[in-house]
């Protein structure tokens, strides 16, 4: 038996907690504690996820603003931005939607921000606390928030004895996800390795995981039989893929169904690990507003 892993739930949960101290900051400090989302041009995808992180803050009490700016803007322009919402005392998290148009470094950009307004906890200077810190933190440091959500879900799924000694793979080597991931695997005392495209048999290295983590954003390439009886398996992929009707169908990294009856759990797509990724951003936008005041 295969049991699903309600991101929803996870999700309104974190949110629940996180909208009791956005109140309490608002009380306390007469304003609210405030995420300024940059979206740059009009990548559809993109647009949408920005939508929602702006929405879902305003519904946990935090004051969630879009920057919409034009595909055609430039470098010193866009560092301006940032650097004007840096030096803005009422700015509490600051975060530029990834990928940037061609044109612009997303890496410049990252660097730019203030590591205490880095809510995507992509500055080196967190990804340094990250990697060096003895015990992970989530109260005291900005983590990635993708990882963070899977963690969480995986620590409230099967807890830190369920984490300990075990084989975890991760697909995928980005620094938005895989490279955190196997940070916050490795900090909770898994054998950790990281796979990718030039991974020789992956689905034999995959199928030594007691925990499987997909992070490729590749449609369905984590088969069935790639999959351990009884693993953990956490699907991060997002991927459109078209369908007869015309309107498109989202799909994880992970062949669901088939994982189905070999899995002991796994995170369903959508409404699972996407719904934790928004949920992890206010919650850092609460960590960075109380340690901005503090
Ligand atoms: N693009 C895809 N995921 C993310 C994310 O977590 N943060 C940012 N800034 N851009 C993204």
């Amino acid at each position: 038996m295969t049991e699903l892993i309600d991101g929803n739930v996870h999700a309104a949960n974190v949110r629940a907690r996180t909208k009791v101290r956005a109140e309490a900051f608002a009380a306390a400090h007469g304003r609210k504690a405030r995420l300024d989302v940059v979206i740059v041009g009009n990548n559809p995808a993109s647009r949408a996820y920005v939508n929602t992180k702006a929405k879902m803050a305003h519904e946990t009490a935090i004051d969630g603003r879009l920057i919409e700016l034009p595909e055609t803007i430039g470098k010193d322009e866009l560092l301006g931005v940032i650097n004007g919402l840096n030096a803005d005392p009422g700015v509490d998290g600051i975060l530029v939607q990834l990928p940037l148009p061609g044109h612009l470094d997303g890496q410049m950009m990252i660097d730019a921000i203030h590591p205490a307004k880095d809510v995507d906890g992509f500055h080196p200077m967190n990804v340094g606390k990250l990697f060096t810190s003895a015990r992970i933190d989530p109260e005291a440091m900005l983590i990635p928030c993708t990882p963070l959500g899977s963690l969480m879900m995986l620590l409230d799924t099967v807890g830190k004895a369920g984490l300990s000694g075990k084989n975890a793979v991760v697909v995928g080597r980005s620094n938005i996800v895989g490279k955190p991931m196997a940070q916050l695997l490795l900090a909770n005392d898994c054998t950790v390795t990281i796979a990718h495209s030039r991974t020789k048999d992956l689905p034999a290295v995959c199928r030594e995981a007691d925990i499987l983590v997909a992070a490729v954003g590749r449609a369905e390439m984590v088969r069935g039989d790639w999959i351990k009886d009884g693993a953990v398996v956490i699907d991060v992929g997002i991927n459109r893929v078209p369908t007869e009707d015309g309107k498109g169908r989202i799909v994880g990294d992970v062949a669901t169904q088939e994982a189905m009856g070999k899995a002991s759990y796994i995170t369903p797509v959508p409404g699972g690990v996407g719904k934790m990724t928004v949920a992890c951003l206010l919650h850092n936008t609460v960590v960075a507003a109380e340690a901005r005041v503090k």
